[in-house]
């Protein structure tokens, strides 16, 4: 599976992005070790703190389905500056990709997108209970 592949299965999912709050759609594709792929969108929330992001929703799904080990993650969002993961979940990525290879390729309007591994965005987590 290419990059393009996966950023194309996070644009679809973004379409079932529940925003009436933002109006800002974000879907995610998530690679797993075994080549499955789970994809989320926002899902957000009249009390605010309650949303989830696209990237959540997809870590949540494939953990739920058996899957822990991930690969490489895809976040479609359209704008000005590139999509990137919020602090939240760099921390529930880091749960599951704890050595920091996961690529993170993040988008932003006109289909550029930049690849990152977990490590440059993640470099301290917190992981004192391992
Ligand atoms: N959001 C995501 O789903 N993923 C990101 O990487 C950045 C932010 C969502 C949360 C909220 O629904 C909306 O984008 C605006 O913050």
């Amino acid at each position: 599976m290419t990059d393009r592949d996966l950023l194309n299965m996070a644009r679809e999912a973004a379409q079932n992005a529940y925003v009436p709050y933002s109006h800002f759609p974000v879907g995610a594709a998530l690679e797993c070790a075994d080549g499955s792929v789970f994809t989320g969108c926002n899902v957000e929330n009249a009390a605010l703190g309650s949303t989830i992001c696209a990237e959540r929703t997809a870590i949540v799904k494939a953990v739920s389905e058996g899957r822990r080990k991930f690969v490489r993650i895809a976040i479609y969002g359209e704008g000005e500056s590139y999509c990137m993961p919020c602090g939240a979940c760099r921390q529930v990525m880091v749960e599951f990709a704890p050595d920091g290879d996961m690529e993170v390729l993040c988008t932003r309007s006109g289909g550029r997108y930049v690849s990152y591994r977990l490590s440059q965005l993640m470099p301290h987590p917190f992981e004192t209970f391992r």
